[in-house]
């Protein structure tokens, strides 16, 4: 058998989410195979059904686990044995936006994993099951590109993401794997995340992106082996000027302008 006639998937964490189930839904568009993961198997059984009747060609395994957890984590890699990978994308994470204060120990450590580890643990998985060629996007978010104050786990967990990232572009470079962190601004997503962005004022309405968006730009990123991609002209130009602002400003600005928001939907 040669190597184009094995079957290869797309590995899919998230995909019960708005981003994970756009981008599933892109590569069965484009006949790709899908693994697809979440916690909520009722929905993964949905997904599967509605993909089956759009795209017969396309095979569709799935496998429900909470990738904050090792154990469940391991069940899922047992589920996913003997296949092959192409394609990986980690969309699974907790937008938990609230005060330091507010956190306990089991929302702590569940955000962190969800954000980081489940996402770190799942490309090792991925990798040691690659085909000749493997692309990873890690969607990561312009929130790790700067330390937030009243949204600091988030920011700094997703700054670790984009971290991680590119240390692997580097470290497979040449070698078949591309990799890149993709960083969303504001998405429409969610019911909670639609009347946050529309509470934020005119500037982040205009930067706020659909999904749809995301995900093409995205796919375009990581065929270039891009190995960051701030997605949106606005984001990335505000980005780039923020840079030249003094630490201690950016911070004042952050603390005030996330004061008092509140966001856990998990
Ligand atoms: N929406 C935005 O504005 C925005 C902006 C920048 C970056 N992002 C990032 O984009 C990604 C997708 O966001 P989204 O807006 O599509 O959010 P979403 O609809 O809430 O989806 C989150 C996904 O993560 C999964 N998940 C959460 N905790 C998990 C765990 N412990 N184990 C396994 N799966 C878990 C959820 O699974 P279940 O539903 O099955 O629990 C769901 O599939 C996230 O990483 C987010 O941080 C979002």
């Amino acid at each position: 058998m040669s190597a184009s006639d094995i079957k290869k998937y797309a590995f899919i964490t998230g995909a019960t989410g708005v981003i994970g189930g756009e981008f599933a839904r892109a590569f069965a568009e484009r006949g790709e195979n899908l693994f697809l993961t979440g916690r909520d198997v009722r929905k993964l059984h949905d997904l599967k059904a509605d993909f089956s009747e759009r795209y017969p060609s396309v095979d569709i395994k799935f496998c429900a686990a909470d990738l904050a957890d090792g154990e469940s984590r391991k069940k899922l890699y047992k589920e996913a044995e003997g296949l092959i990978f192409s394609t990986l994308v980690n969309a699974a994470g907790a937008d938990i936006q609230k005060p330091f204060s507010e956190y306990d120990e089991e929302k702590l450590t569940f955000q962190i994993r969800a954000c980081f580890e489940s996402a770190v643990s799942v490309c090792n998985f991925v990798i040691a099951n690659r085909a000749e060629k493997l692309q990873i996007i890690n969607v990561s978010s312009i929130c790790g590109l700067q330390p937030m104050p009243n949204f600091a786990v988030y920011a700094a967990s997703k700054g670790a993401l984009t971290q991680f990232s590119v240390a692997l572009w580097r470290e497979y470079k040449g070698k078949g794997v591309n990799v890149t962190a993709v960083l969303p601004g504001s998405v429409y997503t969610r019911p909670d995340v639609v009347e946050y962005i529309r509470s934020m004022g005119f500037w982040a309405r205009r930067a706020a992106k659909s999904p749809r968006y995301v995900v093409e730009k995205s796919i375009k990123a990581v065929r270039k082996n891009k190995k960051t991609k701030i997605i949106g002209a606005l984001n990335a130009t505000v980005c780039f000027f923020m840079k030249f602002l003094p630490a201690s400003v950016k911070l004042a600005v952050i603390e005030r302008r996330w004061r008092g928001s509140v966001k856990d939907a998990f």
